[in-house]
């Protein structure tokens, strides 16, 4: 499987529990992606912004509708996935289709999961010049 990662935006800190619960929905779906998807891509993006996003998506065979909203008896995957999310006040979201592949997203507010607030952009420039405040 060709995988590609992209990361747009200052990286920040985070919370360390939060940090955690993000990291285990995010290994589940690169694990499902490799196990179950048959994808020849995958390709995984985090966005540092107002919020942090992250999407999982590959080009494979998709998750059957069914599965998506009722999950497959005996196994936790995509249950554990929103379960983690809820806890944190993440959303997630599942898109699927046989045609296009599966796309897992989890956005989480930036107040529950930064550990500091954003620089202002005054900061932020003098930051990047490293202009004594
Ligand atoms: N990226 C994906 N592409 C195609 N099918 C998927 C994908 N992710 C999940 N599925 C389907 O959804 C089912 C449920 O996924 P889930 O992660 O809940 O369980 P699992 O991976 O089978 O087992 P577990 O995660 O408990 O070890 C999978 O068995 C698989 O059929
Ligand atoms: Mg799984």
């Amino acid at each position: 499987m060709k995988t590609s990662l992209r990361v747009q935006g200052e990286a920040r800190e985070m919370h360390p529990v939060v940090r955690d619960e993000v990291y285990r929905i995010v290994y589940e779906a690169i694990r499902n992606a490799c196990v179950h998807s048959k994808a020849s891509e995958l390709a995984v993006e985090l966005k540092y912004a107002q919020d942090l996003s992250i999407s999982v998506s590959d080009n494979g065979i998709g998750i059957p509708q069914l599965l998506i909203s009722q999950g497959k008896n005996g196994h936790y995957g995509l249950q554990g996935m929103r379960e983690r999310a809820d806890r944190i006040g993440g959303k997630l979201k599942v898109t699927s289709s046989a045609n296009s592949g599966t796309e897992i997203t989890i956005v989480i507010p930036g107040r529950i999961v930064f550990l500091r607030p954003d620089k202002n952009p005054i900061q932020k420039i003098a930051s990047i010049f490293r202009v004594p405040r």
